[in-house]
């Protein structure tokens, strides 16, 4: 489940013309269920109004020290909290934060606060590169601050350079890398492949699939929002997808690559999802020069790739690692009886199927309807989000972590 739902969020706005994004990182926030208090400086006033914030949250937004009963109001904010973001983050700013100050309602806030504190600086990227701001930021990050950009750019000023605020949807991501932390698979390293693989014919064409990676990717988050170490391998179809924030992301082309990857790190993983669609067969010699448009058209031979799965089973019974390992199914008919044969055959923990001849399941569309197999028996999920499925899988595997049953040879 989204970690971000039903927390409390204190989000900071100080005087940075960036300060107009932090209005879509509120409204973002408060979608994804979070109450959001924003606090806005003096300064960021000048950029952008409490009505904005107040209409996006639906909650009142705070300026000042001396509203209302202003004790209740600072220590109120900072002991409820369950994260602080100051998204921008001035220099200025960031430097009362790094002594102590306390002037306005903001670092009085932030003082007050025993939440986690997550800093979004942007500022001119000579402010930003001053030996002061960086033995601030160091200084802070000392303390436990969590800083994450900024990143080069255009600025306002129009010079280029360091100094530019993460984009709101980044931002999130990072809030819901340190609300997930804790969870259940805090320490467990979850290993997901997502994408189809491209298996070169020549050097422009390749033999590949429809998988987009959608439902790998959302393993990954799933597996992020319970407190897992994530290594995310992705296929070359999934190239144009970001990645979910704290996620290790490994690009592949081929099933070879891909296994050689996989294998890697799979050593070091408690879990694999293989959620990849790896081609099956390749180009058994592919040509190094683009093949011509001639009359009678070559044939290809073609050639199984490598199991990954099966490799990986192979490694685990040596190894005894990953402990548990999840395949995925792609079928059109004998669905159940096609998943129970793989889970034998490739010796896994449970496989996720998938009934590919339903237009609202399977590839490139946002939902899907998944049976879980398990040696114990299956589990029919309803038509959900893949998003949900993907939280759905990651939960059993969470139960499996706990229990895994011996390793099968
Ligand atoms: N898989 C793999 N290596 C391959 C092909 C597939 O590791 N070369 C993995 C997929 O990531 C998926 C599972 O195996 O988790 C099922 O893939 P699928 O292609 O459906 O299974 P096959 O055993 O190849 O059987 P078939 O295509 O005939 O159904």
């Amino acid at each position: 489940m989204n970690p971000i739902k039903g927390k409390r969020i204190v989000l900071g706005v100080t005087g940075s013309i960036a300060a107009y994004k932090a209005a879509d990182l509120a409204s973002k926030l408060a979608q994804n269920g979070a109450l959001v208090d924003v606090i806005l400086t003096e300064n960021a006033e000048k950029f952008i109004t409490p009505l904005t914030f107040q209409t996006l949250t639906g909650r009142k937004a705070h300026t000042s020290l001396w509203e209302g009963d202003a004790h209740v109001v600072h220590v109120g904010l900072g002991e409820r909290a369950d994260l602080l973001v100051i998204a921008p983050c001035t220099a200025d700013t960031l430097a009362k934060l790094t002594h102590g100050l306390a002037n306005n309602l903001l670092t009085v806030t932030a003082l007050a606060s025993r939440c986690p504190v997550l800093l979004v600086p942007a500022m001119d990227g000579a402010m930003f590169q001053n030996p002061a701001t960086q033995a601030n930021l160091e200084t802070v990050r000392s303390r436990g601050v969590r800083i994450i950009g900024p990143v080069s750019g255009r600025m306002a000023s129009g010079l280029l350079g360091p100094g530019r605020m993460l984009e709101p949807a980044e931002i999130l991501g990072h809030i819901r890398l340190v609300l997930g932390e804790n969870g259940p698979l805090r320490g467990q390293h979850i290993l997901i492949s997502a994408g189809g693989t491209q298996e070169a014919l020549d050097p422009v064409r390749y033999l590949t699939n429809r998988s987009t990676g959608k439902q790998g990717f959302a393993l990954a988050q799933a597996a992020l929002d319970l407190g897992a170490k994530v290594s995310l391998v992705a296929g070359a179809t999934a190239a144009i997808l970001p990645t979910p924030a704290g996620a290790a992301r490994f690009d592949v082309e081929s099933a070879d690559q891909m296994a050689e990857v996989v294998l890697q790190l799979a050593g070091e993983a408690d879990a694999l999802v293989m959620a990849a669609a790896v081609a099956d067969f390749r180009a058994k010699a592919p040509s190094p020069h683009k093949i011509k448009k001639v009359e009678t058209p070559p044939a290809i031979e073609i050639e199984r790739t490598p199991d990954i799965l099966s490799l990986v089973s192979e490694q685990r019974a040596q190894t005894g690692k990953p402990r548990v390992v999840v395949g995925f199914a792609a079928e059109s008919q004998n669905l159940l009886e096609n998943a129970r044969d793989k889970l034998k055959r490739k010796r896994l923990s449970m496989v996720a199927v998938n009934d590919i001849s339903a237009k609202d399941a399977g590839f490139a569309v946002d939902t899907n309807r998944l049976s879980l197999v398990t040696p114990e028996g299956v589990e029919q999920l309803p038509l959900m989000s893949k998003a949900e499925a993907a939280a759905a899988v990651m939960q059993r595997v969470t139960e499996m972590l706990r229990d895994p049953g011996p390793v099968t040879n």
